[in-house]
């Protein structure tokens, strides 16, 4: 169900960041998306700057390592109270598992840990060819949203336009986080599968993750507030 619209703060360093959140009234604290660039710049000071100032956020990084390092990492993550985090489904079971262990903190409380399945850069002839995986695109993505969701995972990230499919085969209650959205009528830029905002409210998008449209909108509060308005309904 939709619940939230998460802004991605792709910007190279912590004073374009800041420059675009100082845009928004005191009082408005959107959910944002921080990256590798943004994090390997700044490191872990942005990350609390951001949580002090009142945010949410969705740390992507997309960790895929063995099971103790990244046991470890998500623990580091996980003190550092983000909000939803990110690993590999590639990394197997017990990778995401001891993910699962290292993010979960002393009092029982944890981020939201999503899977990203296969990335959406890449295509069917590298997954056939490179990965030398002979499975069709959809049913591996499929199927390695239903491993995560078997591991105790919170959701996957995928493209709208697979979201319902994966509530399908992994339940209502498995989250769907989805890129790839676009204001009708909007520039595409680089993006391929796309949707509006409302239609991916009605289409079993539990959160949207919204960067250029917003982030490079003439105005990005107005851009902002219509993307909730219209994926919230
Ligand atoms: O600017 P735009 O709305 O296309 O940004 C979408 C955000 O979601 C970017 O941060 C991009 O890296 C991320 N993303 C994506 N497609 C994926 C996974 C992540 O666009 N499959």
């Amino acid at each position: 169900m939709a619940d939230d619209v998460i802004i991605a703060l792709d910007f190279p360093a912590r004073e374009e960041t800041l420059a675009f959140l100082d845009r928004f009234p005191a009082g408005e604290k959107p959910f944002v998306k921080i990256g590798m660039e943004l994090y390997y710049a700044e490191g872990p000071a942005i990350i609390r700057e951001m949580k002090a100032r009142g945010h949410k956020i969705f740390l992507d990084l997309k960790l895929h390592d063995i099971p103790n390092t990244v046991k470890r990492a998500m623990a580091v993550l996980s003190r550092l109270d983000v909000d939803m985090v990110n690993l590999h489904a590639a990394g197997a079971s017990e990778m995401m598992k001891a993910a699962l262990e290292g993010l979960t903190r002393p009092d029982g409380t944890r981020p939201l840990l999503i899977a990203v399945t296969q990335l959406t850069s890449t295509g069917a002839a590298a997954l056939k060819d490179e990965l030398l995986i002979d499975t069709p695109m959809a049913e591996t993505v499929l199927s390695y949203a239903q491993n995560a969701a078997r591991c105790g995972l919170d959701g996957v990230v995928c493209s709208p336009l697979e979201a319902a499919l994966v509530k399908e085969r992994c339940g209502e209650n498995f989250l769907t986080v989805t890129p790839g959205i676009r204001f009708a009528g909007g520039d595409v830029g680089d993006q391929k599968r796309i949707m509006t905002p409302e239609k991916a409210g009605r289409s079993g998008c539990d959160y949207i993750v919204v960067g250029r449209p917003v982030t490079q909108a003439p105005d990005p509060v107005e851009a902002y507030r219509r993307a909730v308005r219209e994926f919230l309904g």
